[in-house]
């Protein structure tokens, strides 16, 4: 039997966080748990992406720690934190268009600890098939759903503990979302943690353990699946 420990993998402390003069994060706390998934729901421009910004040292933190499987990483420039095991999937997916398929996966392999900068085809075409068929398709030339798998995959080859995920479901095909449940529920059941930023309930729903709701840079509610109030929680989504 796969032995998975529940303990926490990520807390967050306090968090501020600014752009400029304006102050986006106002003291956020959060914790995720391993082997599950913990989501964050808000509306637009609550502060979700500049959370996850935060979390990956693309935005700096102005107050406020960030411990990571035991480890203090507010500090930690972005490379370190994915070599740490933080794989990113960033709103809006971040492809590069005029590389291909194969070539975009490729880049994950650089978050890895170990050096390797090779990955195991066969194990992640098994997840998305769809990436074996267009192997050598230019990234741009992908659909919006394919172009979600690929950003996934590329965040799997780091070998990441902790998969974090900005909106995956946003301008895709209910099909495609389905499918990505599926993996993501898959990976969850051999052990990986996600931290899920998320505005579509239905897809939430299939895979999260425990909600935080954010307004105007602040968690204000937090609860577990079994807790949870759907039709409170829906009145804090734009969609
Ligand atoms: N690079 C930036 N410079 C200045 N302000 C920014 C920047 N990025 C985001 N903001 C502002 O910060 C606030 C929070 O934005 P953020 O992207 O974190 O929201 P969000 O909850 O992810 O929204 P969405 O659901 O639309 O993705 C918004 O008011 C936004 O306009
Ligand atoms: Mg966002």
């Amino acid at each position: 039997m796969v032995h998975i420990e529940r303990g926490k993998i990520l807390e967050l402390n306090d968090i501020y966080a600014s752009y400029g003069s304006s102050e986006i994060l106002r003291g956020v706390n959060m914790e995720a748990k391993k082997g599950r998934v913990t989501t964050i729901m808000g509306r637009n421009g609550v502060g979700k992406s500049t959370l996850l910004k935060t979390l990956m040292g693309l935005v700096k933190t102005t107050k406020g720690d960030i411990v990571f499987n035991n480890y203090q990483i507010e500090d930690f420039p972005t490379f370190k934190r994915a070599k740490y095991g933080i794989g990113y999937v960033p709103q809006g997916r971040e492809i590069i268009p005029k590389l291909t398929v194969y070539e975009n996966i490729l880049i994950g392999t650089e978050s890895r600890s170990d050096r390797i900068r090779k990955f195991d085809e066969d194990e992640i075409y098994s997840l998305f098939p769809i990436l074996k068929d267009f192997r050598n398709r230019l990234g741009g030339n992908l659909s919006g759903g394919q172009q979600q798998q690929l950003a996934i995959a590329r965040a799997l080859v780091g070998d990441p503990s902790l998969l974090v995920l900005d909106e995956p479901t946003e301008g895709i095909q209910p099909s495609i979302t389905f499918e990505i449940a599926e993996v993501l529920n898959n990976l969850v059941e051999k052990g990986m943690s996600v931290l899920l930023v998320e505005q579509k309930l239905d897809f939430a729903r299939l895979l999260t353990d425990h909600y935080y709701i954010m307004e105007r840079g602040r968690v204000i509610k937090d609860a577990d699946k079994d807790s949870v109030d759907y039709d409170e929680l829906k009145k804090y989504l734009s969609v």
